[in-house]
């Protein structure tokens, strides 16, 4: 499967790395008022799910664009086209597709790819995780002051009563610093490869994180919800080392 898998998801890189200068105000669509999808992101959903039905057609499928296909099989595929759409749209780097197998509702595979980074993350139940081949763990960082972490806003487009920003303006000054890259997916990577020391994030969806996080846990490293518990990504989402968990869950007290 892991070989389908990294084959699939470089061939949908490559599609929405050709087709990113090509956008036109007219692909967008607006799910809310910040909350964006464009022609791309269904194309590249159309295609993944066409090639997984041909190879798995028995397997049930729950897509970010196209919902869930399929209620019988012990078997579903967890997509997220683009993951970052916002920065696909405004041409920039930090975008990715990310797509999770579950057997049995665990995760027994998982990829994701950065087209424009030339980054392919995965992991299968029995191995590590990987970067273009090379094993990846998460950081041995120890404090929070040494360091860097990223967060994100689904919470503002979400309009959620309850947001990030506290939480932000607790945590941030405790860092070295805070990156926004605009893909949950990449920033669970980069935890995985050590590139951030933690993560965390509210108000996201599970195909936003099947895939990194399983990344993320076979790379050595912990994703809790902010009580320390499984119920991520509904009671939200942080993805750190053993050495930071602790520490970093102090602030969602
Ligand atoms: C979004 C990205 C972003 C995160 C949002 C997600 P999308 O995914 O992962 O970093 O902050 O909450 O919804 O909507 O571009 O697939
Ligand atoms: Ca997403
Ligand atoms: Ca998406």
């Amino acid at each position: 499967m892991i070989t389908f898998l990294i084959n699939l998801i470089q061939q949908a890189g490559a599609i929405c790395k050709a087709e990113q200068s090509n956008i036109l105000p007219s692909d967008v669509t607006f799910k809310t008022r910040k909350d964006l999808v464009t022609r791309i992101d269904k194309n590249i959903e159309d295609f993944i799910v066409e090639k997984i039905r041909l190879k798995y057609p028995s397997h049930d499928i729950l897509g970010e664009e196209t919902g869930r296909s399929g209620f019988s099989s012990d078997y579903i595929w967890i997509i997220d086209p683009i993951d970052g759409t916002t920065s696909f749209l405004h041409q920039q780097p930090f975008y990715s597709i990310s797509i999770a197998i579950q057997y049995r509702g665990q995760t027994i595979c998982g990829a994701v790819y950065a087209p424009r980074l030339d980054e392919l993350f995965y992991a299968e139940k029995h191995s590590g995780a990987f970067l273009n081949g090379r094993p990846v763990y998460v950081s041995n960082a120890d404090k929070l002051i040494n360091s860097v972490m990223a967060t994100g806003f689904a919470c503002l487009r979400a309009d959620a009563e309850f947001n990030n920003l506290s939480y932000f303006n607790k945590i941030v000054p405790q860092l070295r610093d805070i990156r926004r890259f605009g893909s949950a997916a990449i920033d669970l990577c980069y935890v995985a490869c050590g590139k951030l020391d933690g993560y965390w994030e509210m108000n996201l969806n599970t195909y936003d994180i099947a895939a990194g996080a399983f990344i993320v846990e076979k790379a050595g490293g912990i994703v809790c919800d902010f009580n320390g518990d499984v119920h991520f990504p509904g009671k939200g989402i942080i993805a750190t080392n053993s050495r930071l968990v602790k520490k970093l869950l102090e602030n969602f007290k």
